[in-house]
């Protein structure tokens, strides 16, 4: 390669806007133990990455320290006056929130790119005050993540739906920040729960939270925590849902695809169909922050290859050509896939 088709290639437009926020790389690292430190942040910063998101603060960690707090006071009462004073009082007692936003002030305060909070709560109530807490302790965004696994029999799918709507939307009135939410493939009419979360006042979705099964260690019959990264196998569903969503939803909202990316063309397929960021966890994790300096320079032959010079020119081409529903990536794409088997069309990367 020339010097002159170098400094071209490295000269490639590679902005993008998430959640109003400008970004200088569509490559956004995810929540992760990648972004739970400092120093781990500058260095993603230094390899190039547009923004950040930090681990969640998990609604589990918050109501097992108020049980806690409780029952050590609880404990105490039945004590000795001078024996209570080995309890801390609560304003002592830097909680799990306050430690979070310990680290989210210190991020700030050490890079110059974007640094999103992350909440993983579902249940509508108290809350929705934290998202408030994190945009007020210099969060430029929030993702909310509403994980959950749906095991009760009698709450009905419209429940379960309406319960998180109204929880989505409260966290987006009270935060005063642009609110994304992250969420799982698993509704029954997946583009008509999307639009509702939009309506609920969310500036960008998610696609899409990754659930981690559980193994069965078979000698203790144990239920054992298992994390395996993931691969660009992987990338299908959210390459399908951000191409079948971005014309239905329309520019103003942002998507953010999650899951599977692990080469340049990925980041590339997926801005081809249309999401304004790719979110990576799992490459990071293997390489380092390195892995995302090594992301860009071939998203960057991949945009070189296929003859588009800015992310601009990229962004959203594949779901357009497939608008308006993104009949590409439906039902018609599921009997080609099958009949592909043998007939040479089937990537077996
Ligand atoms: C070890 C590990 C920790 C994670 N922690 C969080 C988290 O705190 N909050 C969250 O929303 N997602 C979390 N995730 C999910 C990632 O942010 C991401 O959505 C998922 O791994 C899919 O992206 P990937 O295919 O690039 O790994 C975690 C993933 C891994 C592997």
């Amino acid at each position: 390669m020339s010097t002159d088709t170098a400094t071209t290639r490295e000269q490639t437009d590679l902005s993008t806007r998430y959640l109003g926020l400008d970004l200088s790389s569509p490559i956004v690292a995810s929540a992760s133990p990648m972004t739970e430190h400092v120093d781990s942040i500058v260095a993603l910063e230094a390899a190039g990455v547009g923004a950040v998101v930090l681990p969640s603060l998990f609604e589990e960690e918050i109501l097992a320290e108020e049980h806690m707090v409780d029952s050590a006071f609880e404990l105490g009462a039945e004590q000795h006056y001078e024996a209570r004073g080995y309890f801390p009082l609560p304003s002592e007692v830097r909680g799990v929130a306050e430690r979070y936003v310990g680290r989210l002030e210190a991020a700030k305060a050490a890079v110059r790119i974007p640094v999103i909070a992350s909440l993983n709560a579902w249940h509508a109530g108290a809350w929705s005050r934290y998202g408030r807490l994190l945009a007020d302790a210099g969060a430029d965004a929030i993702e909310l993540n509403v994980y959950r696994v749906a095991t009760n029999e009698k709450l009905s799918a419209a429940e379960l739906e309406a319960a998180e709507l109204a929880f989505i939307a409260e966290v987006c009135e009270r935060a005063g920040v642009p609110v994304a939410v992250k969420l799982s493939p698993f509704y029954s009419s997946f583009a008509n729960f999307a639009a509702k979360v939009v309506a609920a006042g969310a500036s960008g979705l998610v696609l899409f939270n990754r659930f981690y099964q559980p193994d069965l260690d078979l000698e203790t019959m144990e239920v054992l925590p298992r994390v395996h990264l993931s691969s660009s196998t992987e990338l299908g569903l959210p390459l399908r849902w951000t191409a079948i969503l971005r014309p239905q939803l329309g520019e103003e909202v942002s998507l953010a695809a999650s899951s599977g990316v692990e080469h340049g063309s990925d980041v590339a397929k997926l801005i081809a169909a249309g999401a304004d960021v790719v979110m990576v966890a799992s490459e990071l994790l293997r390489s380092g922050a390195r892995g995302a300096a090594t992301l860009e320079a071939s998203l960057r032959d991949a945009m070189e290859l296929t003859g588009h010079a800015t992310l601009a020119e990229l962004h959203g081409c594949a779901s357009r050509a497939s608008a308006p529903r993104g009949e590409a990536f439906e039902r018609a794409q599921y009997v080609r896939t099958l009949r592909s088997w043998g007939a040479g069309l089937t990537g077996h990367r």
